[in-house]
């Protein structure tokens, strides 16, 4: 498949802030086919070329981490033809597509239950993160089977085995060894959550990490969300007075 030039060469990054950890909730792609009469799975074909363009846009305003939800833990519970669509979408995309990621210098990683997927899908796992692993660009993390309770419990269990084999203490439980036993704990915590296609929740996205997200929501469906939408989400983020439970620097005597 031909690797698309980036349409906009030039990033101007004036007026507005570009986080460096930064996450996407990949929603509206059943809608975006249901307006066009078509089936879902065609939503999701067009959802999923789109993330190409996210990682190209935002590789070149220079974010760091981009983490997307491309399947909740919850999503199981659809029909079986479309949990089987999005699982052969996922083989496809990080196999066949994995030319277009290296020319834009993209690492790839997974969040998630992995263990918990098809064995075929765990071995696209390995073999995209070894790979890609001395990419240097951006990273982008893959949260597939993903949900944030789940994520909660692994670092919990992992805790409570230390506590069994007698290293720690309950009561040298912290916050802070919570975070490092979660799935990636070297990604930063993202300062700015954007969700396409209007619904204003976090679906059980990255719940631990998201404490003090900033939050952006369009009324873009995912497979339509462009540079404009990225720019203006940056835009805005740039405006925001972030201020961790302290006060804003012009209150601050
Ligand atoms: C997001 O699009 C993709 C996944 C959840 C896998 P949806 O399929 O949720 O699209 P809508 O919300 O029905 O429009
Ligand atoms: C969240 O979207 C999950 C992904 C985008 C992968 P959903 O469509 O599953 O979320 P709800 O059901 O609207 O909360
Ligand atoms: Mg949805």
């Amino acid at each position: 498949m031909a690797i698309l030039p980036s349409k906009k060469k030039t990033y101007d990054t004036e007026g507005l802030k570009v986080p460096v950890s930064l996450g996407v909730i990949m929603d509206g792609n059943g809608r975006w086919a249901k307006k066009r009469l078509l089936p879902r799975s065609a939503g999701h074909r067009a959802g999923a070329e789109n993330l190409k363009e996210l990682c190209r846009n935002c590789g070149n305003y220079g974010v760091k981490y981009l983490t997307v939800y491309a399947f909740s833990t919850e999503n199981w519970s659809r029909p079986e033809d479309e949990v089987h669509q999005l699982m052969e979408l996922f083989i496809e995309f990080f196999d066949r597509y994995d030319a277009e990621l290296e020319q834009e210098g993209i690492r790839l990683r997974f969040t998630g239950d992995i263990a918990g997927l098809p064995e075929k899908l765990q071995e696209v796992c390995k073999r995209g993160e070894e790979r890609s692993k001395d990419r240097k660009k951006m990273t982008l993390i893959v949260a597939f089977n993903y949900g944030g309770r789940r994520e909660i419990e692994y670092s919990v269990r992992r805790i409570a085995e230390k506590v069994k084999a007698g290293e720690i203490d309950p009561s040298d439980i912290t916050e802070q060894m919570i975070s490092d036993n979660l799935y990636l704990p070297d990604v930063p915590d993202p300062e700015l959550i954007i969700r396409p296609s209007g619904e204003m929740r976090l679906s059980n996205f990255l719940l631990w990490e998201s404490a003090y997200s900033e939050f952006w929501v369009s009324e873009t469906l995912w497979p339509d969300f462009g540079y404009d939408d990225l720019t203006q989400a940056f835009r805005d983020y740039a405006k925001r007075d972030r201020r961790f439970g302290g006060l804003s620097e012009a209150d601050k005597k």
